[in-house]
């Protein structure tokens, strides 16, 4: 999802087609991007300004202004929020995601910033496949990502699959549910109507 710059709601979103996992997505805009980052890591450095074509984005946050209302329990340091990930979709399902996750959560973990508590936000499972939503938005259902497992036997080769959401994989990363919220984004599809999203806010303790 990206947060809209029209309005200037804070939690206005606009959901595009590849929120919902692999949804049929046209050709994603290849923007250019500079490098101006100042620091890494904590570490300062001179920005190299070199120009780039970002393949996603992942960010650690020390805050989360927006879920301050929520009045969710945290420890009053070292929490940490992973914000605004996504992966370009045409490289979805090879691995960059993990790839990303591991190392925020290595990054997180490390000096200097020694989190002791991730968090992150999500669509619950049950919306991320909500077919209501998808046909009014796309026209059609997303495909959800698929897990088949292939058990080989001499003459019959059966495949058990199961759905993959968010929710799903950030639970087998070790994430857990600490409240859902209904309408926690301001979600609106492309014909200019308002649904009513919910969301699902994930703990994990890393320390
Ligand atoms: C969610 C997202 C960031 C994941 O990135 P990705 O590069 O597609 O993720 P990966 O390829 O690393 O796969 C992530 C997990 O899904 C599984 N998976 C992905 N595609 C799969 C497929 N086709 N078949 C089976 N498993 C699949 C992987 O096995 C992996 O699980 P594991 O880490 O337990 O092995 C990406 O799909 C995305 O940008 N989605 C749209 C935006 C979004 O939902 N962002 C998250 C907001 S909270």
């Amino acid at each position: 999802m990206k947060k809209s710059k029209k309005n200037g709601g804070s939690n206005k979103l606009r959901v595009r087609q590849s929120d919902l996992g692999n949804a049929k997505t046209p050709n994603v805009n290849k923007e250019v991007l500079y490098d101006t980052a100042r620091s890494v890591n904590g570490m300062t450095r001179g920005a190299s300004q070199v120009a780039f074509v970002p393949i996603g984005h992942i960010s650690l946050d020390p805050w989360n202004k927006d879920a301050e209302r929520l009045g969710i329990d945290l420890p009053s340091e070292g929490v940490f929020w992973i914000k605004s990930f996504f992966i370009l979709q045409s490289l979805q399902g090879g691995g960059i995601g993990r790839a990303a996750m591991d190392a925020v959560e290595d990054m997180a973990a490390r000096e200097p910033l020694w989190a002791q508590t991730l968090m992150l936000d999500t669509v619950t499972k049950a919306h991320q496949t909500r077919e209501d939503f998808a046909l009014s938005t796309y026209g059609s259902i997303p495909k959800v990502r698929r897990y088949t497992r292939r058990t080989f036997q001499l003459f019959i080769k059966p495949a058990i699959s199961s759905q993959i959401t968010n929710e799903a994989w950030y639970s087998r990363r070790g994430y857990e549910p600490v409240i859902t919220v209904p309408n926690y984004y301001d979600v609106w599809d492309g014909n200019g109507n308002r649904w009513d999203i919910e969301i699902v806010f994930m703990r994990k303790d890393i320390q």
